[in-house]
């Protein structure tokens, strides 16, 4: 079996899996005990939490553990929001996104806006998924607490241009918080050089365990928590620290960044074949997403006339696992929030399948491209 559902998930890398076994084994401690084994788990985490802060090009204080990506991305948006609007004398504060989010990005901004009187933008996007910086720029108002954006699609892996938005940010001095899931160990993370103020990670599409994550936050952005409790990661995530998990996101992303510039150059040249090789044999086929500016391991398409999930069951039959978008759609009924925002007619945009290859990818996908051609035409309606 071929696994091309990396976006959805990544198995744990064995270098991952060994970095973590002492403290899940041998330092299984607290890291606020103060005893021995609690202090090599309190080190442990220290030197994860400096060891993601240097990918992030931030300041070890502030990273903050989370338990994966949906919790990163409500702490970020909800926890400033939050914050800006007790720091207003008429409470209330304005957000900016786009309508291409991931869910835990678009009902964070919901809630804002149903309970707490959040005024919201959803600055719309191209056909190909991207957002004019300058129609962000253009949304702004004197109360905007927060930009969210996704650095990268999960759907159909469009690439943002992130340094063009966080320099106009930066200017105008408004927070950018970048979702930055699925760019992790694809693109530049730097925060510095993406000039963002907040970028959400998750370990599990890294090579880390499910339920690992991180926000990296600047700490001149006040952030109101989400978990009260015992004052963990500086009161801004209350909880027993995963230490293992922190210690596998850590490892899984160095490794990642090691060989960032190189995997994503070889597995970009793949795909591309891959893309052209599916557009070639299937007649049906559209590529989603921008054909430039997309994720190294991302190739997505629709499949007029078929359905989504048929074509997936076939190509499981032909040995190859992919999905049809977003693993949380995957099964729905419901259109792509996504492929419809590109402005995909509903009944296309539940064709859609999604192929997200594995970092280490290196060799031809002709078998593939030709097991998804064969895969469409034993489901193609015809006259459709
Ligand atoms: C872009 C994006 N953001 C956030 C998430 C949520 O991350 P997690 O699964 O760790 O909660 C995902 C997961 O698919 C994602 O693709």
């Amino acid at each position: 079996m071929l696994y091309l559902d990396n976006a959805a998930t990544t198995p744990v890398r064995p270098e991952v899996l060994e970095a973590m076994m002492p403290y899940l084994t041998r330092w299984y401690g607290n890291p606020s005990s103060h005893h021995t084994v609690g202090e090599a788990a309190a080190e442990a985490l220290a030197d994860a939490r400096a060891r993601v802060a240097r990918v992030l090009g931030l300041r070890p204080a502030d990273v903050v553990f989370t338990s994966g990506g949906t919790e990163a991305n409500n702490l970020a948006i909800k926890g400033t929001a939050i914050a800006a609007a007790q720091r207003r004398e008429d409470g209330r504060v304005h957000v900016i996104t786009t309508p291409i989010e991931h869910e835990s990005v678009l009902e964070s901004v919901a809630y804002l806006e149903r309970v707490h009187g959040c005024a919201v933008t959803r600055v719309p996007v191209d056909a190909h998924g991207r957002v004019d910086p300058d129609a962000v720029a253009d949304a702004l108002r004197d109360d905007t607490a927060l930009v969210t954006l996704g650095y990268a699609n999960n759907e159909v892996g469009t690439v943002q241009d992130a340094v063009a938005l966080g320099k106009l940010l930066r200017d105008r001095r408004v927070p950018l918080h970048l979702d930055a899931v699925q760019a992790a160990g694809w693109l530049p993370l730097s925060a510095d050089e993406l000039g963002c103020d907040a970028i959400s990670l998750a370990g599990h599409k890294l090579g880390a365990p499910k339920g690992t994550g991180v926000l990296g936050i600047r700490g001149r952005i006040p952030l109101e928590p989400l978990l009260h409790g015992g004052g963990q990661e500086r009161g801004r995530r209350s909880g027993t620290q995963d230490v293992a998990g922190a210690v596998g996101l850590a490892t899984a992303l160095e490794l990642a960044e090691s060989d960032r510039v190189e995997a994503s150059a070889r597995v970009s040249a793949l795909r591309d074949r891959f893309i052209a090789r599916v557009l070639e044999t299937v007649p049906s086929a559209r590529l989603t997403g921008d054909p430039v500016h997309r994720l190294p391991g991302t190739a997505s398409f629709t499949f007029a006339g078929t359905s989504g999930e048929a074509v997936l069951l076939e190509l499981e039959r032909r040995g190859v696992v992919s999905s049809s978008g977003s693993a949380c759609a995957a099964g729905s009924d419901e259109p792509s929030h996504v492929l419809v925002a590109l402005g995909v007619a509903p009944e296309v945009a539940q064709t859609a399948v999604r192929f997200t290859f594995p970092r280490w990818l290196n060799a031809s996908l002709d078998a593939v491209a030709d097991a998804v051609a064969a895969s469409v035409a034993a489901v193609a309606e015809p006259g459709r």
